[in-house]
């Protein structure tokens, strides 16, 4: 089964079975007929008999932040959960919660048609709703984590639902308990946000929407006007996953001591950082630019000619392992040249 529609790097990979969910109770039926003795998936497995530990059974939601550098012998469960519904909390404040399954972008433009603030500065990020805790999804100055209530999951091994507030999902920069202790252990099913029904908080800390507001002529931005300059700035230098195949950002921005940054500032003074305590946070972009991989193509992967931290598959026809292979190329030059070891954003399987 074709995994190359599934994932935004459109890379070619099979999975040996598959099978979409469309709700907790088909999840669980799944993980159920996948675990005794002799599976019958029916159409997924094509009748055929197969013994559970052999299924690895792996979840994927938008598919934005995974990539497959071979094919997946195991059973992929594509999460398809849909709806959205509403809870007021009082005149201020809404609880919304999302099915897993649901687009992010379109979650965050639901959200804006309905006048409710607090995921404008998110918009445009790809994936869908159930992966957004994952990483802790953030952007332009919020991160989920700034109006996030609680997510359901499924615990894999017990088969119950339990429900993880802020506190229990330990969010970080692009981190939470989903990619530490709890990594492989729960399926998210759906997520509740608290979100602002007037009064809403506008956030323009980040220089870039300051700049693009002031292009647009706007002084006293809505929380839809703040979407539409998120887009704008988004659309400029992130390329379309849909015309060219990518993840995003593929490595993480990374945190160095401030001694080490102070000691590269002596060497490379236009070295940019944002201070956060005794560490600094250097734009991986600008270190894989400095580098001299910004546009640069291997074969058919290239780093994206408007934002180096994104690597694209530049011809469609790249293959897991070559855009894998590429990333420790840039990994190696930037640990060479600044002595900064890269971490990777996207799962790589
Ligand atoms: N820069 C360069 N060269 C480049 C890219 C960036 O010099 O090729 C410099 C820019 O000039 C800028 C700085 O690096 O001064 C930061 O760049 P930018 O504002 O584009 O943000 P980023 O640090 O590259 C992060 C997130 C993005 C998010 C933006 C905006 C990470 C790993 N990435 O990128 O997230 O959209 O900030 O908030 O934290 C994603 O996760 O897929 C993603 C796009």
């Amino acid at each position: 089964f074709s995994l190359k529609p599934f994932t935004t790097f459109g890379v070619e990979a099979k999975a040996r079975y598959f099978v979409e969910v469309n709700s907790a109770e088909e999840l669980i039926e799944t993980l159920q007929s996948s675990n005794s003795p002799t599976l019958q998936l029916s159409s997924a497995t094509m009748g055929h008999p197969k013994l559970v530990e052999e299924l690895q059974p792996l979840f994927l939601g938008g598919g934005s932040n995974i990539l497959f550098t071979r094919d997946y012998d195991g059973l992929v469960i594509k999460l398809n959960l849909k709806g959205i519904s509403e809870e007021v909390l009082n005149e201020n404040e809404v609880l919304v919660t999302a099915q897993s399954g649901e687009n992010w972008h379109e979650f965050v433009l639901y959200c804006l048609s309905k006048n409710y603030g607090g995921l404008e500065n998110l918009s445009l990020i790809p994936g869908n709703v159930g992966t957004s805790p994952m990483q802790n999804i953030g952007a332009y100055g919020t991160e989920i984590k700034d109006t996030f209530v609680s997510c359901k999951v499924l615990n894999i091994e017990t088969r119950q639902l339990e429900t993880f507030d802020l506190e229990k999902c330990r969010f970080g920069y692009r981190d939470s308990i989903f990619k530490k202790e709890g990594k492989g252990k729960y399926v998210i099913l759906e997520v509740t946000f608290k979100l602002t029904t007037q009064n809403h908080a506008i956030k323009t800390e980040y220089g870039a929407i300051t700049t693009e507001l002031e292009n647009l002529g706007i002084l006293n931005p809505t929380i839809q006007d703040i979407s539409k300059a998120v887009i704008n700035i988004r659309q400029s230098k992130l390329p379309d996953p849909k015309e060219l195949g990518n993840a995003g950002s593929f490595f993480k921005n990374p945190t160095i001591p401030l001694a080490q940054f102070e000691d590269l500032k002596f060497k490379f003074e236009n070295i940019q950082g944002y201070p956060n305590g005794d560490f600094v946070k250097v734009p991986a972009g600008w270190l894989i630019e400095q580098c001299g991989w910004k546009g640069k193509q291997i074969g058919n992967v290239a780093s994206h000619k408007l934002q180096a931290l994104v690597i694209v598959n530049a011809t469609g026809n790249a293959s897991g392992k070559e855009i894998f292979d590429f990333s420790t190329l840039i990994i190696n030059s930037v640990k060479e040249k600044f002595g900064i070891e890269l971490e990777r954003e996207v799962n790589i399987l």
